[in-house]
C-alpha cells in the first residue's frame, strides 16, 4: 500500500514544532486529499510556472529548476497513469506532489516553495480549476441553446397553448416557447462569460497573505498561466473565494432553469398532456406498471437543483464569518463546488439530449390551444379594431362571448352569427377569421410577439450572436 511518501508526515513538513504526529481524529478532519487531489494538474502547472520565474529572476538555479520542472512532469505522468499513491498523512495535494517531489529529485525539491505558500497556491490551483469549469459549462449552454434553436425553427408555426397560473392563456407557437429558454440559457452563458473575466487575475505571488521579499515577477506568472494580469492585494488574494461562489451563484439560476424545464417536461409529458413523449434513451419503464413511461431524467435534473443550491448555501455560509484572511475553513469550499459542476454539466448535458430526443405531438398541442377561449382576447381586440368600442366595453362583449359558449358547451368559433349579433350588432362574419388560434398567432407580430414572422427574427438573432 503505502509508497515512499506515505513514510513522511505532513508534521515533518511543519517543522519541529510538534513532538508527535497528529493522531487519528485530527488527521482525519485536517485532510483534503480525498477530494482535492481533484486540482493535481492545475497544481503542477501552477508550480512550474512558479519555478520558471523563480529561476528567470535568479531566485533558484536554471539546474535546480530544470529539476523541478522535470520531476512535477513526472509526476503529473504517474499521477494520470494511476501509478501514484496519495498519502492522507500529507494531507491535500500541495504536500503530495511536494513530497514526491523530494524523493524524485532530492534537495533541489525544497527550492519549489520559496516565496510561496499553500494559501496562495491553493487560491491559484482552485481559480484554474473554476475558470475551466466556467468554459465548460459555456460550451454545455451553447450546446443546449443550439437544440432549441433547432426545435425552435422547426416548430415556428406549431400552435400550442401558452399558459399563465399553468391556465390556459393564449395561444402561442411551440416555436416561440423553445426561444423562451434560448433568452433564459442566453442569460446564463453571459453570466459565465461575464464570470471568467471577473476571476481572470492571478493570485500565486501573494504568498501567506503579506506578499514577499523575493524579488519575484507576478505579471510573468500570471501570463505564463493565462490570466489577463495579477491580483492587487495580498490578502484578498488568499480570503477571497468569490469565484467559486458565483460558480455557484451562476449554477443555481441555471439550475433553476433547467428545473422549470424539467417540470415543463414531467407535465408535457402525461397522458393528460400529451405534449410530448420522451425518446427511450430519457425515460424508463415501471417495474410493476407495463404501460408507465417515466420522465426520470428531468426528475432527476429538477432534484440536482436542490443540490446545487444547497452547495451555494453552504459555502456562503462557510465564507461569512471569516476574519481576513485565509483560514482553514475555507479548505471545505471544494467539495461543494466539486458537486455542483458535476450536477450541472449532468442536467445541462441530459437536457440538451432531452429536447433533441422528444417527438412533439403537434396535434395534440393545437387541440389544446385552442380549448379553454384562447382566442378571446382576439375577440376584443377585434371589437376595438374593427367595430370602434373601447377596449373596456370590448372586453364586457367578449366576456358575455364566452359565458354564452361555456352554457353551450362549444368554442367561440362555433357560435352561430347570430348568437354573437345578439351580444353586438357590430359584429360581423368577419370575426371568424381571428378566432381560429393559428390566426391568433400570427397577429401577434409585436416585438417580441409569439407570430411566426417574429420568432423567426429571434432565431435569426440568437443564431448570429453565438
Ligand atoms: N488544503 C488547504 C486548503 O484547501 C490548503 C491551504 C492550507 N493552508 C494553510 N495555511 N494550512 O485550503
Amino acid at each position: 500500500m503505502a509508497d515512499s511518501t506515505d513514510t513522511k508526515s505532513s508534521n515533518q513538513m511543519w517543522g519541529g514544532r510538534f513532538a508527535s504526529g497528529p493522531d487519528a481524529i485530527m488527521e482525519e478532519i485536517n485532510a483534503s486529499i480525498g477530494f482535492d487531489k481533484k486540482l493535481f494538474a492545475q497544481d503542477i502547472r501552477g508550480s512550474i510556472a512558479h519555478a520558471t520565474m523563480l529561476a528567470h529572476q535568479g531566485i533558484i538555479s536554471a539546474d535546480d529548476k530544470d529539476k523541478i520542472v522535470a520531476g512535477l512532469n513526472t509526476i503529473l505522468s504517474e499521477i494520470e497513469s494511476g501509478n501514484f499513491e496519495f498519502s492522507r498523512k500529507l494531507e491535500d495535494i500541495h504536500m503530495n506532489v511536494e513530497a514526491r517531489l523530494a524523493t524524485l529529485i532530492g534537495p533541489a525539491a525544497g527550492r519549489l516553495h520559496t516565496a510561496r505558500s499553500r494559501n496562495d497556491q491553493v487560491a491559484l490551483d482552485f481559480r484554474l480549476w473554476v475558470k475551466e469549469e466556467l468554459q465548460k459549462t459555456e460550451q454545455l449552454l451553447t450546446s443546449l441553446i443550439a437544440a432549441f434553436l433547432d426545435r425552435a425553427e422547426e416548430h415556428a408555426e406549431t400552435v400550442m397553448p401558452g399558459f399563465t397560473h399553468l391556465q390556459t392563456a393564449q395561444p402561442v407557437t411551440f416555436g416561440h416557447h423553445c426561444m423562451a429558454y434560448v433568452e433564459m440559457f442566453g442569460r446564463d452563458r453571459s453570466r459565465v462569460r461575464h464570470a471568467i473575466e471577473h476571476l481572470d487575475e492571478s493570485p500565486i505571488g501573494a504568498a501567506a497573505l503579506a506578499g514577499t521579499g523575493y524579488p519575484i515577477d507576478r505579471h510573468m506568472t500570471a501570463k505564463a498561466l493565462g490570466f489577463r494580469e495579477p491580483t492587487r492585494n495580498s490578502i484578498d488574494t488568499v480570503s477571497d473565494r468569490d469565484f467559486a461562489i458565483e460558480f455557484l451563484s451562476i449554477a443555481a439560476i441555471a439550475g433553476m432553469h433547467l428545473s422549470r424545464l424539467a417540470e415543463e417536461i414531467v407535465i408535457w409529458s402525461t397522458p393528460q398532456f400529451g405534449f410530448v413523449r420522451l425518446s427511450d434513451a430519457f425515460s424508463t419503464g415501471s417495474s410493476i406498471m407495463p404501460q408507465k413511461k417515466n420522465p426520470d431524467a428531468a426528475e432527476l435534473v429538477r432534484a440536482k437543483t436542490g443540490r446545487i443550491n444547497g452547495s451555494l448555501v453552504a459555502l456562503l455560509t462557510i465564507m461569512k464569518g471569516l476574519p481576513l484572511a485565509y483560514s482553514k475553513d475555507m479548505q471545505e469550499d471544494k467539495e461543494q463546488v466539486f458537486d455542483a459542476a458535476e450536477s450541472l454539466e449532468l442536467a445541462i448535458s441530459a437536457m440538451t439530449g432531452m429536447v433533441r430526443d422528444m417527438t412533439i405531438n403537434t396535434a395534440r398541442m393545437k387541440a389544446a390551444a385552442g380549448s379553454g377561449y384562447s382566442t378571446a382576447t382576439d375577440l376584443a381586440d377585434w371589437l376595438v379594431r374593427e367595430a370602434g368600442l373601447p377596449f373596456r366595453d370590448a372586453h364586457h362583449v367578449t366576456g358575455r362571448a364566452v359565458a354564452l359558449a361555456e352554457s353551450k358547451s362549444c368554442d367561440l368559433a362555433e357560435l352561430p352569427l347570430a348568437d354573437l349579433q345578439a351580444i353586438n350588432a357590430a359584429i360581423t362574419d368577419k370575426v371568424y377569421d381571428v378566432l381560429t388560434v393559428e390566426a391568433s398567432v400570427a397577429s401577434r407580430k409585436s416585438f417580441g410577439g409569439t407570430a411566426p414572422s417574429e420568432v423567426r427574427k429571434q432565431i435569426a438573432y440568437w443564431r448570429a450572436r453565438n
